[in-house]
């Protein structure tokens, strides 16, 4: 018998199981209560710009933009409730978290949307610590893009030894002299080219740059999350060297940020910034994705304050426990994405086509009630091998719900464990993982105007039988 038929025959547990045994044991041990939170989803207004600019009318959770950081402890249990009160249909979707596929937030998929003035309760464990972010999964071009998303902060149960803890939340925002967000959120120009590309970037809601205030020889912990819509960064942290300690909130093997990384919406980075500097110095955190048009997304400002010592080097974050993929008698998938501007597959009702279908957009509609029958089933506990092979002309950072994945290198290795994966123009990126638990889940490309115009699909996961 080979460990397919040992499970089968109930011989021998799938690496799931026995992660669900420990998530169980967490929750056991955990104070049964869980910690509780209200989201209200409303119009506000709100300054963005600066003192000298005028307010701008914005969605926003309990009239703040970001929302209120959702921040427990690894284990804890949460219970938060969505009360809606825009005037269309939300969700929230807990991005990043492995949680069950009831409560993961997508409407018609896993639940029905949140009609204007109801409400709605999520309730989940947090089996992993590190870095989320929330958002809707109803329009989320037109949602986050005005301002629906908040970040989830997992403390590891053991402190983390560091001066400042801090999240930056990156958005980019489409914004006119009178200082209104342009509504064109529904413009197939931008659904068929790179999708909806601010003019303004905002850090925690406010215009860039951020200021990071050090006192030199502090040790700090920098949270990124890049909740907009569809820009593509590329940082660069000047005069310092800071450690990757996690990406997507999953701590990987730690490395230092000699050169600039990609940080594609939806993704997460934690980094570890020693001051190095001297007191008085002023660092830039620059985003260079387009190198003749740079923007300064951030300011490292020492204190005059004579240096603190530094610390040791730093050695890692304790791992999550994850299901690591069995790469030998992985099932082998393949997703060819195609369309899009420049490619003679697109049409007005057909923008993306998945494996060879259009998903009907109907003009963008805001379920995903159109998405066609899952492009997949899987049965639960397999390892999926699956190739991205993104035949357009565009960047889709493809996000997988419900798992956390490996991407392959070139050199032929596997990286570290991440839940999207950044797919360049006419290449090809194959990617493991573990279809951990039951449910339909989604796969979409993370700028929110190719996935709303049908650049999505949905995965199954069955038991086995
Ligand atoms: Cu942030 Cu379906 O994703
Ligand atoms: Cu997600
Ligand atoms: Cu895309």
């Amino acid at each position: 018998m080979n460990r397919r038929q040992l499970i089968k025959a109930g011989l021998l547990l799938p690496a799931t199981s026995l992660g669900a045994i420990g998530a169980a044991g967490v929750l056991a041990s955990a104070p049964a209560r869980a910690k509780e939170f209200v989201v209200t989803a409303k119009p506000t207004r709100l300054q963005l710009l600066g003192w000298d600019y005028p307010h701008t009318d914005v969605w926003a959770y309990n009239d703040q933009l970001p929302g209120p950081v959702i921040s427990a402890t690894q284990g804890d249990r949460v219970r938060i409730r969505l009360r809606n009160r825009l005037d269309q249909p939300s969700t929230i979707h807990w991005h990043g978290i492995r949680l069950p596929n009831a409560m993961d937030g997508v409407p018609g998929v896993t639940q029905a949307a949140v009609e204007p003035g109801k409400d709605f309760t999520y309730e989940f464990a947090l089996p992993d610590a590190g870095t989320y972010w929330y958002h809707p999964h109803v329009a989320t071009y037109e949602q986050v893009g005005r301002g629906l998303f908040g970040a989830i902060i997992v403390q590891e149960r053991e402190r983390v030894d560091v001066d400042q803890d801090l999240t930056w939340a990156i958005s980019d925002i489409k914004i006119d002299r009178s200082g209104a967000i342009a509504p064109d959120f529904k413009s197939l120009h931008d659904a068929a080219h790179a999708g909806r590309l601010g003019n303004v970037i905002l850090v925690n809601g406010q215009r860039s740059p951020a200021t990071l205030s050090v006192r030199a020889g502090q040790r700090v912990r920098l949270r990124l999350l890049n909740s907009s819509s569809a820009r593509i960064y590329r940082l660069k942290v000047h005069g310092h060297a800071p450690i990757v300690a996690a990406i997507d909130g999953h701590p990987c093997t730690p490395f230092a940020m000699t050169e600039s990384i990609l940080f594609s919406p939806g993704n997460r980075l934690d980094l570890i910034l020693d001051c190095t500097g001297a007191p008085g110095q002023v660092f830039q955190i620059e985003d260079e994705f387009f190198p003749a048009m740079r923007n300064v997304l951030g300011l490292i400002r020492y204190s005059t304050r004579s240096a603190q010592p530094l610390r040791p080097a730093f050695n890692a974050l304790p791992s999550n426990t994850l299901v690591e993929p069995r790469l030998e008698d992985a099932k082998k998938v393949e997703l060819i994405v195609e369309g899009g501007a420049l490619s003679n597959k697109a049409t007005r009702e057909h923008i993306w086509l998945v494996n060879g279908k259009g998903n009907d957009h109907g003009s963008h509609t805001d379920s995903h009630a159109k998405a066609p029958e899952p492009l997949y089933v899987f049965e639960k506990g397999c390892t999926v091998r699956c190739v991205i092979d993104n035949r357009t002309a565009w960047f889709h950072p493809m996000h997988f719900h419900g798992v956390v994945l490996r991407e392959r290198l070139p050199d032929g290795s596997w990286g570290p464990f991440k839940d999207s994966t950044l797919v360049w123009p006419f290449k090809k990126q194959e990617i493991a993982f573990v279809a951990e638990s039951h449910g339909d889940w989604m796969i979409h490309c993370h700028v929110s105007e190719h996935h709303h115009s049908g650049l999505m699909g949905t995965f199954r996961v069955v038991d086995l039988c």
